[in-house]
């Protein structure tokens, strides 16, 4: 078979986590009256539902929105490692807000796994959740990984530094937590959705005074929580200048031996595992949503699972972003300081299962009229220079690149130049425009200007799609919107040549 043939049918038929393979969830109602409720929330993610879980604890009614499908967002594709340990996070977090911020940083996140286990407990939910530790691991310099035991002992948490791993290569050394947890984030979310009430296919086209306005009425609530992954207003708020996506890759290895706990390479360019039932998830391939251009992430991950799991099957393979901030901590609480009745939870830089608990917490608190004990760090308007500077910087470059100097630069390749099943900017018309050619000619044309804030699009190759750099807003090779902050889709042509 052709390869680029081999490689289409291969992403067609797998592009689906091991969650969404193995669970289904329930189709819920789409609105189509107007409504009022106490609380509102936009968004039927982690960070959502489990706000509203919280809620109903404390006695608040509130209705979820949701554009797609629940837990249709980042949620489904997730790893599911439930844990404190964020990468190498609590040497740089102490450096930069304190070690005061740093503990209540630890402790939220250690607070949120246990609150998990509570959930699971309470409703009595059979979803794959096992306590396990988490590694941070390194194959070269232990400086760093010895900073962080020292660091994260400082916050309270339980750690040590080991070179004992189960991993299938030899490490430098390993920070090891100790009492955290993995799950199957889907089984869970099945259980705790059954009291509450959502509606699919309802998407927040804006907010006036309270109001939500959706295609299919108006949702007036008393206070308005957006826990729409990226946030979808640009004003208040101004979350564009201080925020940006990653993307990872993931594939679902059986035929594998047991892990005994979840690991992450400390380096970018490493990989991560975990086990799930008798499979090994391993994920990788980090990149700035936007910045592809050469592609080869599945290509990569196969090649690693391979030559650590020579015996291995693949059984799926998925991909998805997460934002981060320019302080490397999520923003959690008041939208804007002009907005009282409006909250926000998003930044969670790929550990959004404690962070989605985290502003769970800190939300319905907030909500309730309670003070949290963690509030203050994760407080949206914050900001500390030596954290922000160099993020907000970085962010500002990013923007002036792909809004100004990419679009002043000409495409050097020709509609002809296209080979099929590969996608270019090109030139046509005096315009630039983005294609992408079928293997049979089929030819598809968009604008490459982004509906979020027009930035130039760039074309993802591992995933046939047009990406955003500036905020990570994704398309696919139709023009059809596939990630926020954009609202819309693109222009888009199609013919055969
Ligand atoms: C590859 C990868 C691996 C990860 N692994 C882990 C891990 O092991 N552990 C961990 O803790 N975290 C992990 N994360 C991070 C975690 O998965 C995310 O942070 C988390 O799922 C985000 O949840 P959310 O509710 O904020 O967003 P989402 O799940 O994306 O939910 C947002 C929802 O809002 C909806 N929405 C958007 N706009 C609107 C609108 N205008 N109106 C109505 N609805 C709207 C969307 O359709 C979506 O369903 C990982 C992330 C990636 C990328
Ligand atoms: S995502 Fe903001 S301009 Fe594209």
């Amino acid at each position: 078979m052709h390869n680029e043939y081999k490689k289409l049918l291969c992403w067609f038929l797998s592009m689906e986590s091991i969650w969404k393979k193995e669970c289904e969830l329930p189709k819920q109602e789409t609105l189509d009256h107007d409504i009022t409720t106490d609380v509102a929330i936009i968004g039927a993610g982690m960070a959502g539902i489990l706000t509203a879980c919280l809620l109903k604890k404390k006695g608040i009614d509130s209705v979820i929105l949701e554009a797609n499908e629940t837990a249709s967002g980042q949620t489904c594709n997730t790893t599911a490692k439930i844990t404190s340990q964020h990468a190498l996070t609590y040497d740089t977090l102490i450096q930069d807000f304190g070690k005061e911020k740093a503990q209540m940083y630890a402790m939220a996140n250690e607070t949120a796994i246990g609150m998990y286990e509570e959930l699971v407990k309470e409703f009595n939910i059979s979803c794959h959740f096992e306590g396990m530790p988490s590694y941070v691991y390194t194959t070269e310099e232990v400086n760093k990984i010895e900073k962080e035991v020292k660091a994260a002992l400082e916050c309270g948490i339980k750690a040590e530094f080991t070179t004992d791993t189960k991993l299938p290569f030899p490490v430098k050394g390993a920070v090891k937590f100790h009492g955290q947890a993995q799950f199957n984030p889907l089984e869970f979310i099945k259980e705790i959705i059954k009291p509450l009430k959502i509606y699919e296919h309802t998407m927040a086209e804006g907010i006036e005074d309270q109001v939500i306005i959706t295609k299919g009425g108006k949702v007036k609530a008393g206070s308005i929580v957006v826990a729409t992954h990226y946030p979808f207003i640009n004003s208040p708020g101004y979350y564009f200048a201080r925020m940006h996506q990653e993307r990872s890759y993931a594939l679902a290895i059986s035929n594998v031996p047991k892990l005994d706990g979840m690991y992450k390479d400390e380096s970018q360019s490493g990989y991560s595992f975990r086990n799930y039932k008798d499979m090994i998830i391993i994920g990788g391939g980090t990149h700035r949503t936007g910045e592809n251009l050469e592609g080869g992430k599945y290509e990569a991950l196969r090649q690693a699972a391979s030559t650590y799991y020579p015996e291995s099957k693949e059984v799926c393979n998925w991909s998805a972003q997460d934002c981060h901030s320019v302080d490397h901590v999520p923003y959690i609480g008041l939208y804007s300081a002009k907005t009282p009745e409006l909250y926000v939870a998003t930044g969670f830089k790929k550990w959004g299962m404690t962070s989605s608990m985290v502003s769970a917490m800190i939300l319905s608190d907030k909500i309730s009229g309670l003070k949290n004990p963690y509030e203050e760090v994760f407080h949206p308007q914050r900001f500390e220079v030596t954290a922000s500077m160099s993020g907000l910087l970085d962010e500002a470059k990013h923007t002036v690149r792909s809004l100004i100097l990419k679009k002043l630069k000409v495409p050097d390749t020709s509609l002809a130049q296209v080979q099929p099943g590969h996608g270019a900017i090109i030139e046509e018309d005096g315009e630039k425009v983005g294609v992408y050619k079928e293997l049979d000619g089929k030819i598809h044309m968009v604008s490459t200007k982004c509906t979020h804030l027009g930035c130039q699009l760039e074309w993802n190759p591992d995933e046939l799609s047009w990406d955003c750099p500036c905020h990570g807003s994704r398309f696919d090779y139709t023009g059809v919107l596939i990630n926020n902050p954009a609202l819309e889709s693109i222009e888009y042509e199609q013919f055969h040549k």
